[in-house]
């Protein structure tokens, strides 16, 4: 199978995202959405942020590597009674089976930055894009101090070497390099904005609770976990992961969890 798809399949990202809900809410919130715009949430996940996309009105269809998560995510739209939203399988660096120019909004929210082939990734972002519309992406930055950068950081290190050719998706933290990606797809480079936002986890339990969540199905560090019980580092690894954890909780409650997150947020003007 994809690699790609066998790392997000391995565990259970629901269980991540439910820590995620209201900061999605949040960043749709500022997106300016109007009821019928046509969205696409790419790397969508079960919906953090397509479902409060589609609560406002706009016509949504969520794209996603892992089945298990279009499913989850299918199952949400249909609990919420939400006829505008649904998901299907698909990967960002080829949406074959998207019309060009059919989306007024192109979100996603710490998805396609871990496609392969982030210039493919550009390029077809920027073709699905309706000439007028816009693309959000919400990316982690490579070394910042904040949690899901560190998570992703001690995790590669304990991991085997990536494939040969391997890009890290933490290069689209990098302003320039995502000024090159658009630029090398057709999009002017005064086009492109960046701004620097927090995701806040929320989790309702300690936070070495949030790091067992991740630990247990959240694909990276499950992958970091199995490398380090080869070489006999499980406990080192998790030592290490549980610091940031710890360190950068900001919840006054011994039984709940909040730490946020820095990402850069990238606006392209297609
Ligand atoms: C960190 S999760 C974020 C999910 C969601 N956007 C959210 O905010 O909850 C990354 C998501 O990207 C998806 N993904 C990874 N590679 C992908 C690809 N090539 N094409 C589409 N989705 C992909 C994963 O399956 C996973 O759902």
């Amino acid at each position: 199978m994809n690699p790609n798809q066998a790392l997000w399949e391995k565990g259970d990202f629901t269980r991540i995202a439910a820590s995620m809900r209201a900061s999605g809410e949040e960043l749709v919130g500022t997106l300016g959405i109007t009821p019928g715009a046509k969205v696409l949430d790419l790397g969508c996940g079960d919906g953090t942020t397509a479902v409060p996309a589609a609560k406002r009105g706009a016509d949504v269809l969520g794209v996603d590597i892992a089945r298990n998560l279009v499913d989850a995510g299918n199952r949400r739209a249909r609990e919420l009674g939400l006829a505008n939203l649904r998901f299907q399988q698909g990967d960002a660096s080829d949406l074959a089976d998207l019309a060009s120019r059919t989306f007024d909004l192109v979100i996603s929210i710490f998805g396609a930055m871990f496609a392969p082939k982030p210039f493919d990734v550009a390029k077809e972002m920027v073709r699905v894009t309706r000439t007028g519309g816009r693309i959000v992406m919400g990316n982690w930055i490579p070394n910042d101090p904040t949690l899901v950068a560190q998570i992703l950081k001690i995790s590669a290190a304990y991991s085997p070497p990536p494939p040969e050719g391997f890009v890290s998706p933490m290069t689209w933290g990098v302003e320039s390099q995502v000024v090159e990606r658009f630029t090398a797809a057709g999009v002017p480079g005064d086009r492109i904005a960046f701004a620097r936002n927090t995701y806040t986890f929320a989790y309702p339990a300690p936070p070495a609770e949030l790091l067992a969540a991740f630990r247990a199905y959240y694909g990276p560090t499950m992958n970091a976990f199995e490398a380090a019980e080869r070489d006999g580092r499980a406990a080192e690894l998790a030592k290490e992961l549980n610091e940031p954890f710890v360190a950068q909780n900001r919840s006054p409650r011994a039984d709940e969890t909040s730490i946020p997150a820095t990402f850069l947020r990238v606006t392209v003007s297609v």
